[in-house]
């Protein structure tokens, strides 16, 4: 059984298709890159998964379970964990901070419900997120504000954060986007380590490098649609893909 199996997923904004019947399948352990040109429905896509927004149709099942129509901290209560395209990291708390936040996205009440109710953090809740950010390379920077840490670390904090909950599975979207050679090989080592210790990894990302070097599998998406999947070699080399978003993609690598 797949631990994560969607089948014909569509999501229409308004006469848009923005997903149109993608059958997504993710084996646990696996890395599976989801790619395709912009505006192809790949954060839709983890919209979709991670309960953020519902399927116009299809259906999606998390370790044999539907969960088609749960809401995003149910999904995260079942270990499915997403980042953000755009970094949401709580900007005025420490990093530390945010990785206590990120032990809550299950909650019922959300991260911000909890700031508000909270005082003080459990010292287990503490060593647990002092822990990822040792693991994640931020435990130097643990009480620094979030807003003054450097891009590619603000990046990182917000995989620490999905790691809290220490997910089965998690979504990626664009870990590596903005950053120079050395700070996405670092990010794409991190990738490749939380998987070795347990945790499936979707990722999405433009970074061709990355993508072909760590994923075993991938999924092109365009115009919400399943264009071609396989091994990296298989996929670069194919020309519907090289015409849809690799040219392109390897131009811009
Ligand atoms: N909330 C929304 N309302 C209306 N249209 C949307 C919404 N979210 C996304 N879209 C549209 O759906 C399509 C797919 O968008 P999506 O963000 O999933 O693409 P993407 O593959 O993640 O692109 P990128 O690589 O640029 O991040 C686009 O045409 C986008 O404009
Ligand atoms: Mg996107």
């Amino acid at each position: 059984m797949p631990l994560l199996e969607a089948r014909s997923l569509t999501k229409h904004f308004g006469g848009l298709a923005a997903v149109s019947h993608v059958d997504l399948m993710v084996d646990q352990g696996e890395i599976v890159g989801l790619i395709g040109p912009n505006g192809a429905g790949k954060t839709t896509c983890f919209n979709l998964l991670s309960g953020f927004m519902r399927p116009t149709s299809g259906t999606i099942a998390f370790g044999g379970e539907d969960i088609t129509r749960l809401k995003p901290h149910q999904v995260a209560g079942r270990g499915l964990a997403r980042t953000f395209q755009l970094t949401t990291l709580f900007q005025d708390m420490t990093a530390l901070e945010n990785v206590l936040l990120g032990l809550h996205l299950h909650s019922r009440r959300g991260p911000r419900q909890v700031l508000l109710s909270r005082r003080v953090f459990p010292p287990d809740e503490v060593a647990r997120s002092r822990e990822i950010l040792e693991y994640t390379g931020l435990a130097p920077h643990a009480d620094r504000l979030a807003r003054n840490l450097p891009h590619g670390h603000q990046r990182v904090l917000g995989i620490a954060m999905a790691l809290a909950s220490r997910p089965q599975l998690l979504l990626l979207d664009e870990p590596v986007t903005g950053m120079n050679l050395e700070e996405s090989g670092l990010v794409m080592a991190l990738v490749k380590s939380i998987r070795d210790r347990g945790t499936t990894i979707l990722l999405v990302e433009h970074n061709m490098k990355a993508v072909m070097g760590t994923c075993e599998r991938i999924v092109v998406l365009n115009f919400g649609q399943k264009l071609a999947e396989g091994t990296p070699a298989e996929v670069s080399t194919s020309p519907a893909v090289i015409e849809a978003y690799l040219g392109a993609g390897l131009a811009r690598a």
